[in-house]
């Protein structure tokens, strides 16, 4: 009895010495507890509609965007997460208030990320609610996506402009990796209204960035240029991430994520096949820290890759992580685990468990009060932009809660298909 207890003792502090923590039903109550928390007093300061919670400033306060930017819809989408958790009509009352002060974005077409705004505001909300009113939304919102898709390009156009970093070089055609993730919207769309043009331009955008936007070894461009009169490739660099021929962690989850996904909506292996080869390029990498969250980018400071804006090597001791991009991998693992079979879906699996169960320490979650009110530290907006660096991210914590419920799902009922 004695020598067991010792062991058990001696296993704690082991488990405790590593930062270890187990994925438990504890264990995700308390991150839940804590959303709550933190959202509570959000909600108590954030009174102006128009001023989206987002990040936090250097004084760890809480920053806002407008409903023009690309994160308005993570903070009802955050408030949905917690109503679907707790249960708690709160939280539905406060989500249905913040999704609605988004519904003019549903004519935005000045942009690709109608999808983020809308999808995780409205899609939760129809998804949750039933209300006829958020599908039309939703429809009209793809309506306005696929005004941005050029058929001879076969894809649609992220952004109206792109200056490469070199200072040399304007594009009016550029198409970013993260604009996958914009195509759940439009299937969501074609299911909803019976019009396939909505899943056929989506169709289309993910082959066609499959084939433009992947190395050989699964990594990702993160921007291609194209031509819009001939749908020629006319350049391959990158925006947010180290250099053009890098793989910036955050386009690397868009992708695993996206294509994921499109698996799911389409069932064509060939998505399939490439998702594995995104997620294995994630669980194999040498420069994967130990914690399994990922440094901004995959090869800051290589040999081999070269930055041309304006880097300054001395600047940080360690590259600085992305809790970001680990969120959005363990949400999209734990889906595309579900995909497969055997060692496969372990070893899918228990990534994303690894994931999860590191952001649930403290070195990842914040302490009540503090972290501009959201719930996981160390994500990057932006180094080249010099902007957003180590701080939380709206879509950090939005990522998160799903990545929890969706494990919760999965352990509670392995059988049952997360997406039936
Ligand atoms: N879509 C912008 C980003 O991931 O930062």
């Amino acid at each position: 009895m004695k020598k067991l207890f010792f062991k058990s003792l001696l296993l704690a502090v082991i488990v405790y010495a590593s930062g270890f923590i187990a994925l438990d039903k504890t264990t995700i109550s308390r991150t839940f507890e804590l959303a709550g928390q933190q959202y509570s007093q959000l909600l108590n300061i954030a009174t102006d509609m128009k001023k989206y919670p987002r990040t936090a400033d250097p004084n760890g306060k809480t920053s806002y965007a407008g409903i023009e930017d690309w994160t308005g819809g993570f903070w009802p989408g955050c408030l949905w997460r917690v109503y679907e958790y707790s249960k708690d009509e709160k939280w539905k009352a406060a989500a249905i208030k913040w999704t609605e002060s988004l519904e003019k974005n549903q004519y935005n077409t000045a942009h690709h990320d109608i999808g983020f705004m809308m999808y995780c505001s409205y899609g939760n909300a129809y998804r949750i609610t039933g209300n006829p009113a958020y599908k039309d939304i939703l429809i009209q919102s793809a309506k306005s996506l696929i005004t941005r898709f050029n058929p001879k390009v076969g894809a649609i156009k992220s952004w109206e402009v792109f200056h490469s970093w070199d200072g040399k070089h304007t594009y009016n055609y550029p198409v970013i990796i993260d604009n996958m993730m914009n195509l759940e919207l439009l299937f969501f769309a074609s299911k909803a209204s019976g019009d396939s043009r909505y899943r056929d331009v989506a169709i289309k955008h993910a082959e066609t960035t499959l084939k433009n936007h992947y190395r050989p070894d699964f990594s990702s461009y993160h921007v291609i240029c194209y031509d819009p009169e001939t749908g020629k490739v006319l350049s391959k660099e990158t925006a947010q991430g180290f250099s053009d021929n890098s793989a910036w962690a955050r386009g690397q989850a868009w992708g695993l994520y996206g294509y994921t996904m499109v698996y799911r909506e389409t069932r064509d292996k060939k998505f399939l096949k490439a998702a594995l080869k995104m997620a294995d390029f994630y669980i194999n990498n040498k420069n994967l820290p130990s914690d399994h969250i990922p440094y901004w980018d995959f090869n800051v400071d290589q040999q081999g890759y070269k930055p041309n804006w304006n880097y300054n090597p001395k600047r940080f001791e360690n590259p600085p992580r992305d809790a970001s991009a680990a969120a959005i991998t363990s949400s999209a693992l734990i889906e595309l685990s579900t995909y497969t079979s055997g060692d496969t879906r372990k070893r899918l699996f228990d990534m994303a468990e690894s994931i999860l169960s590191s952001l649930s320490t403290k070195a990842y979650q914040a302490e009540p009060g503090t972290n501009g009110l959201f719930l996981l530290k160390h994500s990057v907006g932006s180094i080249p932009h010099n902007g957003e660096i180590d701080v939380p991210l709206v879509y950090a914590d939005y990522y998160f809660l799903e990545a929890l419920l969706r494990y919760q799902q999965l352990k509670n009922n392995p059988d049952k298909p997360l997406f039936p």
